[in-house]
């Protein structure tokens, strides 16, 4: 008699136990945030881990009554990494977000995952247009390249600069780059005798340098994604084409923040156009690099931390807005045509292209206090994707 009652206690309080911590667990909201965090773009991870760890920092860990869990996994931007690291924290970890995609290829192995299982993929690194078109459940904060291109293909013709050579990496956000950079420059009557292309991984950059030396342009177009311009600027300068008149222009991730105040002299008078500068004028902005750099050591963020920063805004938001309940679909919805001032400026995530809408600044390497910074100097405001404006 005894000894029954005491087996069933112990019976029954081992399925309260189970019961409670199923409930712990569903309780746990999961965001999966797959990030190159060692190789060759091993620095845009080090940017978007420490933003949305910022992020949490200084806006909790609970949201609508769930408690939020990041699962941070490195895929090292081996794209069969990414899509076997999204199955598995779809699967097993039941994340109800995945986020982070370093590099376009990353991206799109996920896309399919995303739709295949219902669940938002917020994409806060890669910048091809069409990555967005890849799945109905693609939501992104980073930027486009047609996007940050065109402004400086309208520049350039209006600052003497009419003959460009373009030089970008042979993969997604490189051809779009050099694909409507070169449409626009050309339709505001700009020559672009050549349009050279460089592998993405470990990228020499010295014989297409030299084919521009030969060429004389006017200005060096370039695109090369984050973490690879100081490879590119020490090149250039080793090959003379400053002191042989050629000027160098680019989208922003050449003057890469997380690596322009090593650059040197050559980075000065280089102008860019792109979404965010860490030198951005705005009190949204000063704050966020203020704490950004107490948590990091002194690291600057780049245009990477702040896609990171507000893909977590984007999430908990829409969180927010599900009253905690979080479905796929339903997450996706409030995800959709949110409005906020972001360290960069104002922006919109289009609810028609789940596009992010922002300003596109042109900006010039100037030394401010012993350091170089991208400093603003023009905005196009509110910026849609180019590449989807049929
Ligand atoms: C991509 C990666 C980058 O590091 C960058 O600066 C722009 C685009 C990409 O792979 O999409």
């Amino acid at each position: 008699m005894h000894k029954r009652s005491f087996l069933g206690t112990a019976v029954a309080l081992g399925l309260l136990g189970a019961s409670g911590l199923a409930m712990a667990q569903d309780n746990v909201f999961k965001i999966g945030l797959i990030l190159p965090m060692t190789g060759q773009q091993a620095s845009t991870g080090r940017q978007i881990d420490a933003a949305a760890k910022l992020w949490m920092a200084q806006n909790g860990e609970t949201v609508a009554g769930r408690k939020v869990q990041l699962i941070v996994k490195d895929d090292g931007s081996v794209p069969a990494n990414t899509r076997r690291l999204a199955q598995e924290l779809v699967v097993n970890d039941k994340v109800n977000v995945l986020a982070g995609m370093g590099i376009t290829p990353s991206a799109l192995a996920v896309a399919p995952i995303a739709t295949q299982s219902k669940t938002p993929l917020v994409v806060m690194a890669a910048a091809t247009s069409s990555i967005t078109e890849a799945s109905p459940y693609v939501v992104r904060t980073s930027f486009t390249l047609p996007q940050a291109s065109v402004a400086l293909a309208d520049w350039a013709p209006k600052n003497g600069i009419k003959t460009v050579v373009t030089l970008v990496s042979d993969y997604g956000p490189g051809l779009d780059a050099e694909k409507f950079f070169k449409s626009r420059f050309e339709f505001n009557g700009g020559k672009v005798p050549e349009a050279l292309r460089v592998p993405l991984m470990n990228p020499d950059f010295a014989p297409f340098l030299q084919k521009v030396r030969d060429l004389k342009p006017d200005a060096l177009f370039v695109f090369v994604p984050s973490g690879a311009g100081s490879a590119l600027m020490k090149q250039f300068a080793e090959r003379g084409m400053d002191k042989a008149g050629i000027k160098l222009i680019g989208t922003g991730d050449v003057t890469d923040d997380d690596l322009l105040n090593d650059m040197g002299e050559t980075a000065v008078g280089v102008v860019t156009s792109h979404h965010y500068s860490t030198d951005h004028n705005s009190p949204a902005n000063k704050k966020f690099v203020e704490a950004f750099q107490k948590a990091n050591k002194g690291l600057r963020p780049n245009f990477m931390a702040v896609g990171g920063y507000d893909g977590m805004r984007v999430i908990y938001e829409a969180l927010k807005k599900t009253g905690g309940k979080g479905g796929g679909d339903a997450l996706l919805a409030g995800m959709k045509g949110q409005i906020f001032e972001s360290p960069r400026g104002p922006v919109f995530i289009d609810a028609q292209t789940r596009d992010i809408v922002q300003n596109i600044y042109l900006r010039k390497v100037e030394k401010k206090n012993g350091q170089l910074y991208n400093v603003e100097f023009d905005v196009i405001k509110d910026v849609k994707d180019p590449g989807k404006a049929k």
